[in-house]
């Protein structure tokens, strides 16, 4: 995989994916921003945007003249897919993952060896390897990551994003990132990625089930 140039494709373009998609077709990515929202998918085609935050305007348009920024509602196949769908609180406190079960639906036809998928949602404990579950099972013919160290055909890892609104353009490109792979080999390959766009430190730790918590808690460990 060449990582200067990449196809990306960025899972829902709000807050958090607009400018994500900005900021990776502005350092030379061919990006293509993925929505279920048919106004989002036509405003950012015509250049516009249709969420309010500092300097997006103009780095949006500027992607979208360059042809390095378009928008979709048909999923396509990419080297890189980041996942950055709503992940509300349904009644009380439990997170609705329906959201990124329906972003995996979308892209698991589309998959193909090579991929690296990055979920940005922020997520409660375990919804990296829900994730794992839904795609392996759309996709019996591909290979998914466990915690042992094969190479899988598909490399997954979790990357909360942690921006505050009001700068986020600037926080996307200097915050320090912890990435957390489903195994080594998929910290190692979402690290090099998000090293083309990201000038704060890419901190590796790993995704893994604790097998003898009874309350099914993850812990990250370092690696
Ligand atoms: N907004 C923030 O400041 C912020 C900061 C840190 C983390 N986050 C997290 O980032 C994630 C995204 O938040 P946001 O603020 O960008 O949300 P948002 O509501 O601004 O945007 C989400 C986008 O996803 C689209 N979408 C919904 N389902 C989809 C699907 N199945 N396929 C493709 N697109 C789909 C929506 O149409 C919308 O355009 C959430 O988990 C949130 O908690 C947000």
């Amino acid at each position: 995989m060449n990582f200067d140039k990449l196809k990306v494709s960025v899972v829902g373009l709000g807050y958090i994916g607009l400018p994500t998609a900005a900021v990776l077709a502005n350092v030379g990515h061919d990006v293509v921003g993925l929505d279920v929202n048919p106004k989002v998918v036509d405003m950012i085609n015509l250049g516009e945007i249709h969420i309010v935050e500092k300097d997006l305007d103009g780095l949006v348009q500027k992607a979208v003249a360059a042809e390095s920024l378009r928008a979709t509602l048909r999923a396509e196949s990419a080297d890189v897919y980041i996942i950055a769908v709503p992940t509300p609180f349904k009644d009380g406190h439990e997170p609705d993952l329906s959201y990124i079960q329906q972003a995996a639906h979308s892209i698991a036809g589309v998959l193909g060896p090579g991929a690296l998928i990055i979920l940005e949602s922020t997520s409660p404990v375990g919804a990296t390897e829900k994730l794992v579950e839904w795609l392996s099972s759309t996709r019996p013919d591909l290979t998914f990551p466990t915690s042992a160290e094969s190479e899988p055909d598909v490399n997954i890892a979790y990357c909360p994003e942690r921006v505050l609104p009001g700068s986020i353009i600037a926080e996307l490109v200097k915050n320090d990132r912890v990435i957390g792979g489903v195994s080594s080999i998929c910290s190692a390959r979402a690290k090099r990625f998000y090293e083309t766009f990201v000038r704060g430190e890419c901190i590796v730790t790993r995704l893994t089930r604790r097998r003898d918590d009874q309350a099914d808690r993850e812990c990250v460990q370092g690696c």
